[in-house]
């Protein structure tokens, strides 16, 4: 690899500000750590974008990311995670790291098993959902069951939420109504687990765990995603120390939007300038 040294910042994109859940994890786990956050408001939701142009947006922005020099790429987007991460990987090469954010849920999910007391505390049925570009991958059955084919893996797209939380739909009643329409389809009845296939869901994840009644656990991308952030950049010995230097953040969007800059404000407790990255235009 090439040579690189800890004050390089960690990059992150999404589409929008899903992806801010996964950079605040990082941000908590890892407070010293300098954060670039790409938003593709341009092309939001990715969710229903063919393959070809979600790689095509990911290859773009993974490039803007190495140009601000970049030690680590994350991913923080199940739908490009899932359609373009091969892709990314490729084009980077040993430029930077490449996390994506469906491997270290996957990892929960199979430890969980291996690590079961007794067969009844293994999942049997895990329930995924997603956009529909994640779900129709398949990419977390796929490779739940490639480890542990005792796992049924049930996935339901749900492209409503994204838009739904994108205007601030969340804790009302409509919102509510949505969510109650999704969960209670027969495609996630049994299920032992749930996988929240998208990083904009644990912004809704109080209101799924009402429906639950916390009886089930509801797995999502962020912790999982900050603590393997955390243990590869100790492995590669690129944690950042602080040292008395405040790190930076800096929050990029392709296109701009209030609500955009006002939920960066609310998830990083301080008012942040958002930069429109005009990359296409
Ligand atoms: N946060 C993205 C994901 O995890 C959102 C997808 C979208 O823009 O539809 O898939």
């Amino acid at each position: 690899m090439k040579s690189r040294d800890s004050n390089q910042p960690i990059g992150l994109f999404d589409s929008g500000i899903g992806g801010l859940t996964v950079a605040k994890a990082i941000k908590d786990k890892l407070p010293a750590e300098n954060l670039i956050y790409f938003g593709d408001t341009a092309h939001l939701p990715y969710g229903d974008k063919s393959p070809d142009s979600i790689k095509y947006y990911a290859i773009r922005i993974a490039q803007f990311l190495l140009d601000h020099k970049c030690k680590m790429i994350v991913i923080a987007c199940n739908t490009a995670s899932a359609l373009a991460y091969d892709t990314v990987k490729d084009f980077i090469g040993k430029r930077a790291m490449v996390v994506n954010v469906i491997d270290p849920v996957v990892n929960k999910i199979l430890q969980g098993n291996a690590g079961a007391q007794s067969a009844e505390k293994k999942h049997r049925k895990v329930g995924v959902i997603g956009t529909k570009g994640t779900i129709k991958s398949g990419i977390h059955a796929k490779k739940i069951v490639a480890a542990d084919k005792s796992i049924e893996v049930s996935g339901l797209a749900t492209p409503l939420l994204v838009p739904m939380i994108e205007e601030g739909f969340f804790n009302n009643k409509i919102s509510r109504t949505v969510i109650n329409s999704y969960l209670s389809r027969p495609k996630l009845n049994h299920i032992d687990a749930l996988i929240l296939g998208c990083t904009h869901y644990p912004l809704i994840k109080n209101e799924i765990e009402e429906l639950y009644k916390g009886k089930i656990p509801l797995i999502d991308a962020a912790d999982e995603v900050a603590q393997y952030v955390y243990q590869t950049l100790k492995k590669h010995k690129l944690l950042r120390r602080a040292g008395g230097k405040k790190p930076y953040y800096r929050f990029y969007v392709s296109d701009f939007t209030d609500a955009f800059e006002k939920n960066t404000n609310f998830f990083f407790n301080r008012k942040i300038k958002l930069e429109e990255a005009r990359i296409w235009k």
